[in-house]
């Protein structure tokens, strides 16, 4: 029976330290891209596919977090006195923008744990991982696709981007083969961040994943891999052997995604989202330009 997917799982419970200072009292999440925090993008993928209901994992220092999905009275108060509607507008989009549940990680024992933090709260029916250092641009479609092979299929769905092999190992990689669907590969094996030279392909996983609940019982029995964590590469490698779990599919993904999980991609996002927005775009790029031109 086809499940119709409802909830969002964002683990946000990462240190940040990539980041620090910025991030000594501050979630690394909530990092401006642009004019919004870095989650709210995830935030708003995840309702503009149809999930509405989102638990966040985080962990201490996070209650920016909640806050920023909540009501602020004060705030409220201050623009709607002063007639500022359009910031006020602003204000209430996140606050009302999703159903937001939060679960803190406990020990920071890797992503596959803080994903089976999410058991209790997803029950029995496929969900959504959406991982915040990724985002992906609002115009291409990658969460809707993978929900759709999802249902199809009755299988675990992870979104793969074809990168350079120089790259491949700061990525869990899949080998692959190709389905009757262009833009659908099965996933044969998984390896989580492979040596330099070592990876067994260029399809790395993008944060986003689609998958049955059968994960948790996977999880529950995986032991701590790559960095002594518990990866939840290695839970989908388990099930990609496993065709009772429904095997593990890819959706490549061949749209505009940014990374913002490290400094130098952090700001080459900023600037390629800015240049694309109506209210700071015609500004920001002929300085941009001219900024450019001026560099050796
Ligand atoms: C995580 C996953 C990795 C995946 C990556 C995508 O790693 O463990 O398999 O390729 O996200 O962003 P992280 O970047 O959190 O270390």
């Amino acid at each position: 029976m086809a499940f119709q997917i409802t909830k969002a799982v964002i683990p946000a419970a990462g240190l940040g330290t990539r980041f620090l200072p910025a991030t000594k009292a501050m979630p690394k999440e909530m990092l401006p891209v642009v004019d919004k925090p870095a989650i709210q993008y995830v935030v708003e993928e995840a309702v503009a596919a149809g999930l509405d209901d989102v638990l966040m994992i985080t962990g201490r220092n996070k209650n920016a977090l909640e806050n920023h999905f909540d009501r602020i009275g004060e705030l409220e108060a201050t623009l709607e006195a002063k007639g500022d509607t359009e910031r006020l507008q602003k204000v209430n989009f996140s606050s009302d923008l999703a159903e937001m549940h939060y679960v803190r990680q406990g020990d920071p024992l890797g992503l596959g744990h803080a994903v089976l933090r999410a058991k209790m709260h997803v029950g029995r029916e496929p969900f959504a991982v959406l991982l915040g250092d990724d985002i992906i641009d609002e115009r291409d479609v990658l969460l809707t696709r993978m929900i759709e092979e999802q249902s199809k299929r009755n299988a675990n769905v992870v979104a793969l981007l074809e990168v350079d092999p120089a790259v491949a190992h700061m990525y869990g990689i899949a080998t692959v083969e190709a389905t009757e669907t262009d833009d659908v590969v099965r996933i044969t094996g998984l390896v989580e961040k492979p040596a330099s030279g070592t990876a067994p392909s260029n399809y790395a996983i993008i944060g986003r994943y689609v998958l049955r609940p059968e994960v948790f019982e996977v999880l529950e029995n995986t032991e701590p891999g790559k960095g002594g964590e518990i990866q939840l590469t290695d839970a989908l490698q388990t099930m990609a052997e496993d065709s009772a779990s429904g095997g593990v599919f890819g959706v490549v993904f061949r749209g505009r995604r940014y990374d913002t999980g490290d400094r130098l991609d952090y700001i080459k996002a900023i600037v390629q989202l800015a240049v694309e927005r109506d209210d700071l775009g015609p500004e920001l790029r002929p300085w941009l330009k001219a900024f450019a031109g001026g560099l050796d």
